[in-house]
């Protein structure tokens, strides 16, 4: 069998010889099982992604689309990203803001700062705020600290913490604090797929433990990985999905990798539209109430990757809503978009976008409308 890179965008796992043809009648039953809600093996889901394919995708895709319409709607929920600093005390070899990587500007936002960025998305219709950095930015105390000053001005507003590993008490206070949701990407469910993309010194164990540890102390927990990172395989895009399966999240979000200058990676090949809107679509259908977002990544690779991610089965987006002098500076891969715009621009930018796949944001936490 062999695994040439394909020419319609779906990654480098099709087995060529197999027609289009074979390959969705190969995916056809699995894909109605799932909606039946029914798991499937590891076996099955890599058969899945073998299966990758124009008219596999568009019908995972219509199933889906049709799976978040009976619990959300044609509703797209607002996440404010705020990039609250660019220091990290990790060294992942896919990341732009590793430690190793001296090129990178570093910055850190000051806590009125951050309000101020709360400000300024609680009046464009924001009723989420993701604080997103590099581990290791703030002391956990000053975490807290910044949490309940945003939940003190915006009690109807949820805050959304994506801030790398920490200790079962750590992350214990974050959530006293008033943190309601942590976002925490797995990266890759297949522990040998991790180590070749991770130093040494990170451990998968401990991402697998921070990630229980969360679900355990009450946070909405979301996960996630990138597709088409170097040394992915369908064995371990298989895992990922069957780690979905397992670990229920309440979010999950994926995207292409791209490669980032001055990193390990920086000469890989980026990730695929094609294959990464078809695992959104197959995670809508592992777990149909899940918070999905059609992320910038998406965007990134390809213009119009937002919207289609949403026709895919995505209900989220997390326009930036960091200081317009910082955005440049967190770069975790080349050629990012949204860089340049002002919050409200984004937000206006991303409205039209939205109602223009057929869908409609809304002001809301957009907490998880649970189906079970
Ligand atoms: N390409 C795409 N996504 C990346 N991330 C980090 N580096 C890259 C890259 N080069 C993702 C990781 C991380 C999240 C914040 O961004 O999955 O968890
Ligand atoms: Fe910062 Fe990976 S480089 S967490």
């Amino acid at each position: 069998m062999t695994t040439e890179p394909d020419p319609c965008g779906f990654g480098f796992f099709m087995p060529m010889k197999n027609s289009e043809k074979e390959k969705f009648n190969t995916a056809f039953p699995l894909i109605e099982r799932l909606c039946a809600g029914e798991k499937l093996s590891v076996e099955e889901y890599r058969l899945l992604i073998d299966s990758a394919c124009e008219e596999t995708a568009d019908y995972a895709a219509k199933l889906a689309d049709k799976k978040r319409r009976e619990i959300y709607g044609t509703d797209v929920y607002l996440r404010g990203l705020i990039e609250i600093g660019n220091f990290c005390r990790n060294d992942c070899f896919y990341c732009g803001i590793r430690r190793s990587n001296k090129e990178c500007d570093r910055y850190r936002l000051t806590e009125e700062q951050i309000l101020a960025c709360c400000d300024e998305g609680y009046s464009l219709g924001y009723r989420t705020f993701v604080l997103q950095g590099g581990e290791g930015i703030f002391p956990t105390g000053e975490i807290c600290g910044i949490v309940t000053g945003i939940k003190e001005k915006y009690p109807d507003c949820a805050v959304t913490l994506s801030l790398g590993e920490y200790s079962y008490e750590d992350y214990k206070k974050m959530f006293d604090a008033g943190a309601d949701r942590y976002l925490l990407r797995h990266e890759t469910a297949d522990r040998e797929h991790y180590a070749k993309i991770h130093p040494p010194e990170m451990s998968f164990d401990n991402r697998m433990r921070c990630l229980a540890d969360l679900k355990k102390i009450g946070f909405q927990v979301g996960c996630g990985f990138m597709v088409g990172s170097p040394f992915q395989t369908s064995l371990s895009l298989a895992k990922d999905l069957k780690f979905i399966e397992e670990f229920r999240p309440e979010m999950c979000g994926i995207g292409p990798f791209i490669p980032a200058a001055n990193t390990p990676f920086e000469n890989e090949r980026a990730g695929t539209a094609g294959l990464t809107l078809y695992l959104l679509s197959l995670i809508r259908l592992i777990k149909p109430d899940i918070l999905l977002p059609s992320t910038t990544a998406l965007g990134t690779v390809d213009s119009a990757g937002r919207e289609k991610g949403l026709k895919a089965g995505a209900n989220v987006v997390m326009p930036n809503l960091s200081p317009v002098e910082v955005r440049k500076k967190y770069a975790l891969y080349d050629n990012k978009i949204c860089t340049g715009e002002e919050s409200a621009q984004c937000r206006e930018c991303l409205d039209r976008r939205i109602e223009s796949a057929g869908y409609r944001t809304v002001v809301s936490r957009g907490d998880i409308k649970r189906n079970y």
